[in-house]
């Protein structure tokens, strides 16, 4: 399966990117008792609305590959976005290559997850994004990434 790119913003806003990791293309179907019963679509919608309401423009996109989102976040800062959203999904816990490419750029990065990772299993626990993130909201639902937006508009 290809990438989604769910949307693209405006150019003469500021730009907000909202990457997301593996597997959240299946939200809405995926353990909606764990992750909620929104799509990544809908999420996609509301999300476009807020950027609109506060004059950001939001570039929204999920990948299941790794190095994607490594070229999205050097894109980010090549396009001097605003802020990055990344929920990575499970390479939160694993990937070395999504910590280097955060602390290579100079674009904030909010960290997000619908769940609450600390209070699931023990191999959860570990994130290599937080330690470069600028803060980690997770726990909410899909509430977590308008609560990351609304703190991108104020940065
Ligand atoms: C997640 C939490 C991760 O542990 C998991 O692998 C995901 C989703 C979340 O949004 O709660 O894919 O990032």
């Amino acid at each position: 399966m290809g990438d989604i790119i769910l949307s693209e913003g405006n150019s003469t806003d500021r730009t907000v990117f909202v990457l997301n990791g593996p597997n959240l293309n299946l939200l809405g179907m995926r353990e909606p008792e764990i992750y909620g019963a929104d799509t990544l679509d809908e999420i996609a919608g509301r999300l476009e609305d807020q950027g609109h309401a506060l004059s950001l423009a939001v570039d929204i996109r999920q990948s299941n590959h790794e190095g994607h989102l490594v070229d999205w976040l050097q894109e980010a800062a090549a396009d001097r976005a605003l802020a990055v959203i990344l929920n990575a999904g499970a390479l939160t816990h694993t990937s070395i290559a999504l910590h280097d490419a955060i602390k290579a750029i100079d674009v904030p990065v909010i960290e997000v997850h619908l769940s609450n990772p600390a209070a699931r299993e023990e191999f959860r626990h570990k994130s290599l994004i937080a330690p470069v993130a600028k803060g980690t909201i997770c726990g909410f639902g899909a509430l977590g990434y308008a609560l990351a937006l609304d703190a991108a508009s104020k940065f």
